[in-house]
């Protein structure tokens, strides 16, 4: 993180503050002092001296998003993100952490490359963590030196964007992986099944008559990846999962006490296939809504939601996916996948509390201690308190409004990309301030 000063100390007054790892759930005052928390304690605001007041009376107060998954462009293609931007973007949605993924031009690929952009990294107001790739190149052939890359800092491997085929390749990268503490997150869609699928296989890909791909790709591959779990002890994290077939996998999986943990989008818990069918521009579809893993349908939507709510899936990760508007709204075979999502993520999430679907300080667990516990990232990245608000621990701090709306459009939204299907919509619920050890690193514009 960058060398921003934080002011000497604040109180955040009157919020109500939910922390999910001591299942504190109530209106009080927290104590800032040199980007730690100090006190939590009700009244502080009246007795603390010469400190910086922020009113949260209404807000609600948790620890900083963290977010598994985000696509930043940088290198390769800074006009869709640069590591700036996509950190503008994080701290207008909440997050005070993120995990970039290697699929940069050139790919995360060598010691090298993650020294160099976690240097880069460095300079921003959050903590930026980066990934490296499993195999050179991405191309699924040759594995990375994997002790070489976790000793460079990389925080976790794979060739998101591609599952990597060849087995014995990845028993072996289990295996060294395993002895590092180091995730092995795989985007699970086997290509053998996959082949030219561009949307879910179902009515939608009939109606629209293109190619589609199946639950099944992705629960093969998932299976595959337990199975080398089991085999090596090692950690398998599962990346975006779409398929009710999978969650269940997942949770028999865990349940064996297989070291498998999972991440799920605010897309996969929102939206069905049908969101392409609602034509953008002058196209009859929505290409905005093409993504990979795909949209699926009711059923493996109400199965994301379960999978959350019984601890199956550990995260919410957005799989933030820039792409130039251009390069989005022409015919749906070219369309490269994926949408933006830090930006939306809360917003999108306080649709499943507002119906019922699971309750707020779930949903601020799975954005917060869910990924740290998944990860074990407090004590990997040697910081007290991440995920958590802790006396003693990093003063990361999201304050939110739960009843504003807002206009998700070109000049709300930070990150360069505007590829959303939820583009001219409104939103509810409304990231106020975040704080990254202790610094107040977004504020929104108006109150609203
Ligand atoms: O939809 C997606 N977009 N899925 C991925 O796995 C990659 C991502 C991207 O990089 O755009």
């Amino acid at each position: 993180m960058g060398n921003l000063q934080a002011p000497k100390s604040i109180v955040i007054k009157g919020g109500r503050v939910i922390d999910p790892l001591t299942s504190r759930d109530e209106i009080t005052d927290i104590y800032i002092v040199n980007g730690e928390i100090k006190a939590i304690d009700v009244g502080l605001a009246q007795q603390i001296p010469d400190v910086e007041i922020i009113d949260a009376t209404g807000l609600v107060v948790v620890p900083g998003f963290i977010d598994l998954h985000v696509h930043f462009r940088d290198p390769g293609q800074l006009h869709k993100e640069s590591i700036s931007s996509g950190a503008a973007a994080a701290v207008a949605g909440g997050f005070t952490t993120v995990v970039q993924m290697p699929n940069t031009e050139p790919p995360f690929d060598s010691p090298e490359r993650i020294h160099e952009v976690n240097k880069r990294a460095e300079q921003e107001s959050i903590r930026i963590l980066t990934t490296g790739t499993i195999t050179k190149g991405r191309h699924g052939v040759e594995a990375v030196n994997v002790r070489d890359m976790a000793e460079a800092g990389a925080i976790a491997l794979t060739d998101d964007g591609d599952f990597v085929v060849d087995t014995e390749l990845m028993k072996k990268v289990f295996e060294h992986a395993k002895s590092l503490d180091l995730p092995i997150s795989q985007h699970c869609e086997m290509p053998s099944l996959v082949l030219n699928g561009l949307v879910n296989t179902g009515d939608i890909s009939a109606r629209l008559g293109i190619a589609g791909r199946s639950n099944d790709s992705e629960i093969y591959a998932v299976e595959r990846e337990i199975q080398l779990a089991m085999e090596t002890n090692g950690h398998s994290h599962i990346q975006h999962v779409s398929a009710a077939g999978t969650i269940e996998l997942i949770r028999k999986a865990k349940a064996q006490g297989v070291n498998v943990t999972a991440e799920v989008t605010p897309h996969h818990l929102n939206l069905t296939d049908h969101a392409l069918l609602s034509g953008r521009g002058n196209l009859p579809y929505d290409t905005f809504a093409k993504c990979n893993p795909p949209l699926r349908t009711d059923l493996d939507v109400a199965a994301c939601i379960e999978g959350l709510a019984d601890g199956t899936i550990d995260a919410i990760a957005t799989d933030h996916a820039p792409h130039t508007v251009k390069e989005k709204q022409t015919d749906i075979h070219s369309a490269p996948p994926g949408l933006i999502g830090l930006e939306t993520a809360f917003s999108l999430g306080l649709k499943l509390v507002d119906n019922h679907l699971i309750d707020l300080p779930l949903l601020i667990k799975v954005f917060t201690q869910g990924p740290v516990q998944a990860w074990n990232l407090s004590n990997r990245v040697n910081i007290k308190g991440l995920g958590s608000l802790e006396v003693g621990g990093i003063a990361d701090i999201t304050i939110i409004n739960l009843d504003s709306v807002w206009d998700v459009n070109q000049g709300t939204i930070h990150s360069l990309g505007v590829n959303t299907p939820y583009l001219d919509d409104i939103l509810k619920g409304s990231i106020m301030m975040t704080i990254a050890a202790g610094c107040k690193v977004y504020e929104a514009d108006d109150g609203s």
